[in-house]
């Protein structure tokens, strides 16, 4: 372990000191444009007045009320498990707890206490929305969370005794796989450190998201978690679209005065597609087969009443193919079909399924409520094709009868 050097000569320190006027240990622009959203920073002496907002009982009374969101969480590591237990907590919770190995921790305590959210006024050279909360933990020797990565920024600030921080620097993402999935908490199965620090008393960790720490505490301690707010882009944008919708009236609607006698009923032609365009200008410049694909799956989904069964075993190609010869197919009527082109070949939806499949299969799919099973086999000559149609009988949407 190399604590206390950048990695490469001439880039920036992953340790630096607060000095006077300069908690971070350098300027905020500095900090913005070297660390913020890009490297990990250990800051030593960031509060070096030390912190000791709430007292460990205090914050184990908070843990007591219903409003409060805490959690306690043991750690056996004989076994490298962990437990979680959620709050509100009694006062004979605490009581029957062991002596180490264990923390508890309480979010939003700025909300309840002057002092903790005074330590908010450090951190004023962030937009002041962009930070959620404070949580405190108080943690008993070995006490901790296990190795884990969040989503947010976040600045740990030691109050009180001492904890061993490990960090892996390099912050990236990680995929579901690498999470444990043996317990609540959502711990990592691999945890390979680059670094790992003891922190006294006022130094602070400067987190950004996706890298991945393990704090142990050494002793008592307990540690402020500065931690930032940041909306994931699928929020954003479920928000923002009820938030243009929410105006709009409900006989504002899909129109299609210019409606000429259809070709093919099934399909989802250009014209169409263009009058969604328009229902949706907030969203002109979306693609087309991404909008396409969207709104056939929203429209086969849409005010279906009854969710179709499946048939409990899915059929085998070979079976499916010699059925087809000697049955007729229907479509289970509460399975709405539609088609679009898309270049050679069409997609197919099925209840809000979007499937590639070929042109002439999707027409027939789509046109007949009862089909020659026959025809269907006629045009289902791709493997692709034949992949298609069965996972349509998988799902139940459409179904062999005996031919009348
Ligand atoms: C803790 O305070 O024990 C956990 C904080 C964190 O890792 O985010
Ligand atoms: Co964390």
């Amino acid at each position: 372990m190399k604590p206390s050097t950048g990695k490469h000569p001439g880039a920036p320190a992953i340790e630096v000191r607060a000095r006077p006027g300069q908690p971070l240990g350098m300027s905020p622009r500095q900090f913005l444009r070297d660390y913020w959203q890009k490297q990990p920073l250990l800051i030593r002496g960031m509060f070096h007045e030390g912190v000791n907002a709430v007292a460990p009982d205090d914050l184990a009374g908070l843990a007591c009320a219903e409003a409060a969101l805490s959690r306690i969480v043991l750690r056996d590591e004989k076994h490298n498990r962990w437990t979680l237990r959620n709050g509100p907590f009694r006062e004979r919770d605490f009581a029957r707890l062991p002596k180490t190995r264990w923390t508890l921790l309480v979010q939003d305590v700025d909300k309840w206490d002057m002092d903790v959210a005074a330590l908010l006024d450090r951190f004023a050279f962030l937009p002041s929305w962009r930070i959620d909360d404070v949580m405190v933990s108080y943690a008993t020797d070995g006490g901790g969370v296990g190795p884990h990565v969040d989503q947010y920024d976040v600045f740990l600030v030691q109050g009180i005794g001492y904890r061993r921080w490990s960090i892996d620097a390099q912050p990236r993402a990680f995929s579901p796989a690498e999470f444990r999935d043996d317990s609540e908490l959502k711990l990592l199965r691999e945890f390979s450190p680059t670094h790992d620090w003891l922190l006294d008393p006022g130094d602070a960790l400067y987190l950004p998201p996706g890298v991945a720490h393990d704090g142990v505490a050494l002793g008592e301690c307990t540690t402020y978690s500065i931690g930032m707010r940041a909306p994931s882009r699928a929020e954003l944008l479920f928000d923002f679209a009820e938030f243009l919708a929410e105006p709009l009236t409900e006989n504002d609607r899909y129109v299609d005065p210019d409606l000429v006698p259809a070709q093919d009923s099934g399909e989802i032609d250009e014209a169409a597609l263009a009058r969604v365009r328009q229902a949706l200008p907030h969203f002109a410049n979306v693609e087309k087969t991404t909008l396409a694909r969207w709104f056939g799956s929203f429209i086969t989904r849409y005010r279906s009443a009854q969710i179709v069964a499946t048939p409990g075993r899915e059929i085998g190609l070979a079976e499916l193919q010699r059925r087809l010869s000697k049955s007729n197919v229907l479509r289970n009527p509460f399975s709405r079909f539609a088609w679009r082109r898309d270049g050679r070949e069409a997609e197919l939806f099925a209840a809000g399924a979007a499937l590639r499949c070929p042109t002439g299969l999707a027409r027939l799919l789509v046109a007949e409520r009862e089909i020659d099973g026959n025809a269907l086999a006629g045009l289902t000559t791709t493997p692709q094709a034949l992949a298609t149609l069965k996972a349509l009988f998988d799902a139940g949407y459409l179904q062999l009868i005996r031919r009348r």
